[in-house]
Parts: C-alpha cells; sequence; structure tokens
C-alpha cells in the first residue's frame, strides 16, 4: 500500500499562500504523489500545530509570516549554516525524530537572479530595506562573489544594526558590505543591481529615497510581486531603468530549493513561474 506524502505551509494569514500549487506542480513534472496543505494556527498554537503535523506522518513543513523566528526556535539545534544566518527558517523536516530546519530564501533570490542573466561576480549590489527579508538573503548573496553589498534603511540604526549583526558572526566579510540611511543614497554612485528588500510594494508604495542612479545596464529586482509592475519598479523604469523583475521568481525558486531538501530532486521553475505569472496578469485583466 502506497501512502501520499503530506506537506504543507504553515502561516497567519494563510488563503492566499501560492505554495500549494507550486509544489503540486513539482510534483506533477516529477510524477510524485504528494498531497500539499495550508495550516493557519493562532501564535500561541504554532508549536504545538508542527508538533502534530510531524507526529501524525508530515514528512515537511514550509513556514512563512509571522512565524520564522519561531520556526527557527523550534529547529535551534538542527540548523542549516544559511538558517542561522538568516534568523529565521522557512523550511522544516524531521531527520531521525529530530525536528531540522532551513531558509530557502536568499538561495531562491540568488538562483532567480542567475536565471535571469544578472552578473553577481564582482557586482555592485544596493539592497533597500533591513528587516527579516533583507537578512534572509544576505549571506547567499555575500557568497555569490559581488564586490559589495550596501544596506540602506529609511531608519538607517537598523541597517547599521543589521550589518553589525552580521559583522559579528562574519568579521572576514567587513569590506564587502557596509550601511546606511535611505538618505545617503548618493545619486552619482552607479549599481549594477538594486533590490528592493523593504515591505513598501506590499502597501503599494514606492521607497521613500532621494532619486537613485540607473545605467544601461542596471538591474532592478523587487522581492515583491504582482499581476502587473510593483510601485518600486514603476519607480525605477520611471528613472530610466531598462531591466526590471519582480519576486515572483524567486518565489518559486525557494519553493524548489525546499522541495530539494525533502525531495532530493529539483524541479525546473520555468514552467512554473511562466504559469504563474499568467495566472497573476489574468487576475488583474
Ligand atoms: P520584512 O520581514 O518584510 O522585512 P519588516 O521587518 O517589518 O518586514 O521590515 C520592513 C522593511 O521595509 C523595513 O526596512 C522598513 O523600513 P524601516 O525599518 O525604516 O521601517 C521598510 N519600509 C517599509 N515601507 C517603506 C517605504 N515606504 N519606504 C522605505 N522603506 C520602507
Amino acid at each position: 500500500m502506497t501512502t501520499t506524502a503530506r506537506y504543507a505551509v504553515i502561516g497567519h494569514p494563510i488563503t492566499h499562500s501560492r505554495s500549494p500549487e507550486i509544489h503540486m506542480a513539482f510534483a506533477k513534472q516529477l510524477g510524485i504523489d504528494l498531497h500539499y496543505e495550508r495550516i493557519d494556527p493562532t501564535p500561541a498554537s504554532f508549536e504545538q500545530t508542527v508538533q502534530q503535523f510531524f507526529a501524525q506522518g508530515g514528512l515537511g513543513a514550509n513556514v512563512t509570516v509571522p512565524f520564522k523566528e519561531q520556526a527557527w526556535q523550534m529547529a535551534r539545534a538542527h540548523l542549516s549554516a544559511r538558517a542561522r544566518d538568516a534568523g529565521a527558517v522557512n523550511t522544516l523536516w524531521q531527520s531521525t525524530g529530530q525536528l531540522h530546519g532551513c531558509n530557502t530564501d536568499g538561495v531562491g533570490l540568488v538562483s532567480d537572479l542567475l536565471r535571469l542573466g544578472v552578473k553577481l561576480p564582482g557586482a555592485n549590489i544596493l539592497m533597500l530595506g533591513a528587516g527579516g527579508a533583507a537578512r534572509g538573503v544576505l549571506g547567499p548573496l555575500l557568497d555569490s562573489g559581488c564586490n559589495h553589498v550596501r544596506v540602506l534603511n529609511r531608519t538607517a540604526q537598523r541597517a547599521h544594526r543589521l550589518i553589525s549583526d552580521w559583522l559579528a558572526s562574519h568579521p572576514e566579510q567587513a569590506k564587502y558590505i557596509s550601511a546606511g540611511g535611505l538618505d545617503e543614497l548618493d545619486p552619482e554612485t552607479s549599481w549594477d543591481l538594486v533590490i528592493n528588500a523593504t515591505s513598501s510594494s506590499l502597501q503599494g508604495q514606492s521607497v521613500s529615497m532621494p532619486a537613485l542612479r540607473f545605467d544601461a545596464d542596471t538591474f532592478a529586482y523587487d522581492m515583491m510581486y504582482g499581476g502587473q509592475l510593483t510601485a518600486f519598479l514603476q519607480q525605477a523604469q520611471q528613472a530610466g531603468c531598462r531591466h526590471l523583475a519582480d519576486g515572483l521568481g524567486m518565489l518559486v525558486s525557494q519553493a524548489a530549493e525546499s522541495f530539494y531538501i525533502w525531495r532530493s530532486r529539483r524541479p525546473a521553475v520555468a514552467p512554473v513561474i511562466d504559469a504563474m505569472r499568467l495566472e497573476l496578469q489574468r487576475a488583474v485583466r
């Protein structure tokens, strides 16, 4: 008798999560019988929900807002290096009865940038924002061989704190990373890649900052995504940027990394990104 492998995404709220359709598409591609559900616990019942899910035979779970730090705490005895650096866990699984955690957001971003043809080795990168989303991707970005990552945030102090926390565990990376306020943005500095890791596009707002310089080759990437250009990408386009991408590819790529952790098989991301893009565009028409 074969039993269907059970996976889930756990978050609050969770009704709009795209993870089930992404993972079901991966499973279909690879001929795997898999069930992937949405679970919406209260903040107080998150731990119990995770324990119950695995006790009842669940094989792997994605964790999303607002539980990624709680998942990190739960799996703190068995964290991957990526999860330790990110301070948050988005992928859980069990091995010999122990809960393990990883964070696939950063590696998802980097693999999407590579898919889009962005040249990361030697790149000068400007990252806007210093919250959890920024912290989650810092490690894989720095590992990509880039020349420098400058993290600027509306609240400068938060960017400085992020970088000093980072350097406390990675002192050898001091020359590759710097921090400041968005108001310190020099309009004359040119960037190879500008990443919006703020939550501004979620609220449909542009990033509050002085004019940003975009050269012919500068790439603008928003970690948020939607059926039309996000507010930040519109801002970049109006400033003359010609290479624009939103975070749909990152979403699918981070899911592919979770899938790989759970199943040791790598699904193709491109057909899933294309199908979801069509669906998103149809929804806004
Ligand atoms: P997340 O986990 O998504 O990173 P967060 O930790 O609440 O969420 O961080 C949100 C980030 O977006 C912060 O860097 C925030 O800047 P502040 O630290 O100054 O609050 C940034 N942010 C949100 N809206 C913004 C806007 N309109 N312009 C610039 N930065 C914005």
